[in-house]
């Protein structure tokens, strides 16, 4: 009853489905989204305005979303106000709610026929692409992992201790084990290997499957309950009794300074485990910073704290893991099918051949679902059970699935009497959890970038990463540049408060340029001062402001993810309809659509034409992660050479004389695929044509990150 993504309308009311008493309803109409369509085929004015106004992103909320929004205007309601209050139950994480608004309003307002008619003033944002993977989002199709759980497997659930820190004494699951329904009840002794727990991470292997002397946050799972239903999986975990003594907290960065280690020594090999809670630390300095010093006429000094947080996707995290053949299957909706595969193999000791992931459309992520967190534990007990095993969290444990790095960053900033920057000193504190994940990648890229859009004579910049005893986190939006922006930023709006300059223009006078240098990466690609320019006048920077009215202004400064590789497999098949094979996971952001687009312009045929296949690593080649803003860049470069090669082995394959309109020899984009192209390249015994196509950022070992940035955001 909290998130309103199962609405229905009974009677044209619109209810939450999962509170509602099947039998109360015994004689009611009940429409879900399936039931919107006026007739076969067709979508609703509702649903046409949905897809024009780019309502659904991730598509997880779209059918309640769409149910609600009928209610309200079979109510009569009109007014942004009325639409508000109707659909104020039901919430969004990808949109904002803005397109959903406007796609409702336009029906109800416009009186819209059909959705995106565009007779009113409140047109709609894009003409609707007739793109497969949108219809489905707003007809509730999209398979998500919920969607696959079947009757024969079995369903997990964890046992978790309350305390953010505790010393296992004993576990006693007698009584969940007698309960019915319950298959069996592990621990991590249970799953021991050569008497060690398996661990996984995506950078250090440190993260055990299961706590078994020691939990290092509150909520670690200390036992799995295996059983028959979920019901009976979470029924039966409540039994399990856990002896524990609580251990001294370490939950701020004091505590994560003074405390003994978390972790003891031999975990995570040659960094600073074992010795204090400080997983790794990275120090940038250029510049003479004395005579910086001597320069500056007016010093800023402060300290910025941001806490823990968790992105919550209305999707839930679940996975699905099976045995099969000598290795194992695992469904997820996970960003990096190709990452999590390698994880697994490691932990597992598999090879990667026999572990196969199937990436599942994400019901949103922003970070949360990319790296292993659920799948090594689920994968481990279906092959120690030889049993297909679903494991669905519930929203309260989805914030114990993973976090946003909390940070505590103290900066010092010189400036001259024209507001130019002389320096920067830095001592940046990231606390990282319990486990390593992706931070050591997250820390050490939000110092190398911690003051980089602006010039600077000299800088000291420290990142550390800190383990406390909190839930491990990982790689949100924005990759640790959020923090530094969150502190360079104030910085400079009090250095301007000071100097009595206009915020505006002391970054005009300090804010990097296309070619201008960039302290340890590839030279600025953009020209940033005009940026701030027409952001500034975008909004009314020079206009007074209204009463009671604020306006702020920030520059941040991301770089994509270096040195990685992108593959794609494009298939042309008889019937001139085209295949995409990509590693892309598809979460909302609608990375599909437009590569299906790439691939349409390329080889001149009409986009719904083009198929993407389900991101699976047994049948679509090699990409490295869905993350960083990349996959348009590195995956497009990747089609873009596969649909060439299409094109090429076309044109080499037919004897010009053959080709009416004669098309060019040379450049292969220039070829049109057309009927009578095709019909030739058949008769002459051509089959389907399949193009690969690689695109590889570039790699450079001397580079701190392995490579430099492919571009900035
Ligand atoms: Fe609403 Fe993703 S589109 S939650």
């Amino acid at each position: 009853g909290e998130c309103g993504a199962c609405t229905v309308l009974v009677d044209g009311r619109p209810i939450n489905a999962c509170i509602a008493l099947a039998a109360t309803l015994d004689g009611s109409s009940v429409v879900t989204v399936e039931g919107l369509a006026t007739h076969e085929g067709a979508l609703d004015r509702l649903q046409v305005a949905f897809l024009a106004f780019v309502a659904a992103q991730c598509g997880y909320c779209a059918p309640g979303m769409l149910a609600a929004a009928t209610g309200v205007l079979d109510a009569g309601s009109q007014g942004r106000d009325e639409i508000e209050r109707g659909l104020a139950g039901n919430y969004c994480r990808c949109t904002g709610y803005k397109h959903i608004l406007e796609a409702v309003e336009h029906v109800a307002v416009g009186n819209c026929e059909t959705g995106d008619c565009g007779d009113c003033g409140n047109r709609g944002r894009t003409k609707h692409i007739a793109s497969e993977a949108s219809v489905l989002r707003v007809t509730g199709q999209p398979g998500y992992i919920a969607d696959s759980l079947d009757s024969e497997m079995l369903h997990g659930a964890f046992v978790r201790v309350a305390c953010s820190r505790a010393a296992i004494k004993s576990i006693d699951a007698t009584a969940a084990e007698a309960h019915a329904g319950v298959v069996k009840v592990l621990t991590g002794a249970d799953l021991l290997r050569e008497g060690s727990i398996p661990r996984f991470g995506s950078q250090v292997d440190d993260e055990p499957i299961l706590a078994v002397t020691e939990t290092k946050y509150e909520g670690e799972p200390v036992a799995a309950v295996v059983a028959e239903s979920e019901h009976i999986a979470r029924a039966a975990a409540a039994l399990v009794r856990v002896d524990y003594e609580e251990l001294p907290p370490i939950i701020d960065r004091a505590a994560a300074l003074s405390s003994p280690p978390l972790h003891g020594p031999g975990i995570g090999g040659g960094n600073l485990y074992g010795e204090s809670n400080v997983m790794g630390e990275w120090l940038f300095e250029s510049g003479d910073m004395e005579e910086a010093k001597a320069a500056s006429t007016v010093i800023v000094e402060d300290v910025y704290r941001a806490p823990f947080a968790h992105h919550f996707a209305m999707e839930l995290p679940g996975c699905i893991a099976r045995p099969e053949g000598a290795g194992v299957v695992v469904e997820s909706p996970v960003q990096h099918p190709f990452a999590l595969r390698r994880a697994l193999a490691t932990m597992l000791e598999l090879p990667e051949s026999d572990v196969r992931v199937k990436a599942t459309p994400i019901g949103g992520s922003f970070g949360s679902k990319g790296y292993p967190k659920l799948e090594p534990v689920t994968a481990a007990l279906a092959l120690e059970l030889g049993a297909s095993i679903s494991v669905q969290l519930t929203a309260e444990e989805a914030f114990l699935y993973a976090q946003r790095e909390a940070s505590d960053i103290w900066m010092r900033t010189g400036f001259d009497d024209d507001g130019v920057i002389q320096f920067h000193e830095v001592e940046a504190d990231f606390l990282i959890g319990a486990y390593t994940d992706i931070s050591p990648r997250v820390v050490s890229k939000a110092g190398l970038h911690a003051v980089t859009p602006y010039r600077t004579k000299a800088r000291k910049v420290r990142a550390r990463a800190l383990f406390t005893s909190t839930p491990s986190t990982t790689a949100f939006r924005g990759f640790g540049a959020t923090h530094t922006v969150f502190a360079l930023e104030s910085q400079l709006d009090v250095g301007a408060e000071r100097l009595g300059l206009d915020p505006v223009e002391l970054r005009l006078r300090n804010v990097l340029d296309r070619g201008d240098e960039i302290y340890g990466d590839r030279p600025a690609d953009g020209n940033w001062s005009e940026l701030v320019a027409t952001t500034a006048d975008a909004i009314g920077w020079s206009t007074p402001k209204k009463a009671g009215h604020g306006r702020g202004l920030a520059v941040g400064l991301k770089s994509c993810v270096p040195a990685t590789k992108s593959s794609a497999r494009v298939v042309l098949h008889r019937d001139l309809r085209v295949s995409l094979h990509v590693g892309t996971t598809e979460m909302g952001q609608g990375t599909h659509d437009t590569l299906r687009s790439f691939v349409a312009g390329l080889l001149h045929v009409d986009v719904t034409q083009v198929m993407v296949a389900d991101p699976d690593t047994d049948t679509v080649p090699f990409d490295a992660l869905t993350a960083s803003s990349r996959s348009l860049v590195h995956m497009g470069n990747a089609v873009e050479a596969a649909c060439h090669s299409v094109l090429e082995q076309l044109r080499d394959a037919v004897p010009q004389s053959t080709l009416p309109g004669e098309p060019p020899r040379g450049d292969p984009s220039e070829l049109d695929i057309h009927d009578d192209l095709l019909s030739t390249w058949h008769a002459l015994g051509g089959e389907e044509i399949v193009g690969e196509g690689i695109f590889q950022a570039p790699v450079d070992e001397s580079h701190f990150l392995g490579g430099p940035a492919p571009f900035y955001e």
